[in-house]
């Protein structure tokens, strides 16, 4: 096992260099190549990690997966699936053409930009400053952090270039299918995406996932059986974009990537798994990880195909 885990880490960093950091939010540009890392967590709590997993970014989409299972545990299925489809794109995350040309009466997926504003509008609360202390708190239920925190700049600096996403929603309000005010969804969207987390909190929720809602390390149910299900199948089928297929080919773990460089992989039964490294390939995932997830998966058999 050690030697895999160290030749993941030799495969991520080979590939680092790679890529470009993300450039359209300007505090996503500061990240480092050099930084990469990762945790994988089974489902008794042991952890497996390797260089910089314990360094910081913003989970970014990553926190889709957090705010659709929040909406599912407060709403249930049918009622989140009345404003969200759950069919895979193969278009850029934040596209508006495909939306609106093909399917303009609800967003495509949970793990597009637009979808996930809608399924963010679908969480319980009094106003802006309640729901956004609910993910927060159900975002440290699920990686066991006492205090999870959104960096203030990239939320401002997200809430300053967040044009495409301003879009989107009025979009949607216009269409109907986004209920509220739409400012209010995009603060709560650009503060979720800020929200601050590791390696190890990812690779926790990964393994909270792979348990069927059951913490690795409390042995406490935190999320239904049912929910953590939907969940992973979406991240199979749209957790990558539009490079979802191709990853479940090299791959096969359900996972979703973030624009901070972060990877969340969830192999059912077996582990959770948290990469991170800052440059991104063409269509916004980490080169780093894809690379250290395809090493894992083909060493340790973690493809569920
Ligand atoms: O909506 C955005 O532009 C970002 N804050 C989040 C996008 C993201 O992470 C897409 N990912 N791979």
């Amino acid at each position: 096992m050690d030697n895999i885990l160290n030749e993941a880490l030799v495969e991520g960093i080979k590939v680092s260099n790679g890529g470009s950091v993300a450039t359209y939010i300007p505090e996503l540009a500061k990240g480092d190549p050099k930084d990469v890392g990762f945790a994988m967590m089974d489902l008794e709590g042991n952890l497996f990690t390797r260089g910089e997993y314990l360094k910081r970014f913003t989970l970014q989409s990553i926190t889709k997966v957090i705010s659709l299972l929040l909406a599912l545990e407060d709403n249930g299925m049918e009622e989140v699936f009345r404003y969200v489809h759950m069919e895979p794109t193969g278009d850029p995350f934040n596209s508006i053409m495909s939306f609106e040309v093909k399917n303009p009466e609800k967003p495509f997926n949970p793990m597009i930009n637009a979808g996930a504003m809608v399924v963010t509008s679908l969480i319980k609360g009094e106003g802006k400053k309640e729901k956004i202390s609910r993910i927060l708190e159900f975002t440290s239920l699920l990686t066991g952090n006492e205090k999870t925190v959104y960096d203030e700049k990239v939320y401002l600096s997200e809430k300053e270039t967040g044009d495409r996403n301003r879009s989107l929603a009025y979009f949607m309000k216009s269409t109907g299918i986004m209920k509220g005010n739409p400012e209010e969804t995009l603060d709560l969207y650009f503060m979720q995406c800020s929200i601050l987390g590791n390696c190890l909190d990812i690779a926790t929720i990964g393994a909270v996932l792979a348990g069927n809602g059951i913490h690795p390390v409390t042995g406490e149910r935190v999320l239904k059986k049912e929910n953590a299900r939907i969940v992973k199948t979406i991240m199979t089928t749209c957790g990558m974009y539009d490079a979802s297929g191709e990853f479940a080919v090299s791959c096969g773990i359900p996972a979703k990537s973030g624009v901070g460089g972060g990877i969340l992989g969830a192999v059912p039964g077996r582990y959770g798994i948290g990469t991170f490294g800052p440059t991104l390939d063409r269509k916004g995932n980490s080169t780093a990880g894809i690379r250290i997830m395809e090493y894992l998966s083909k060493k340790l058999d973690l493809s569920i195909f």
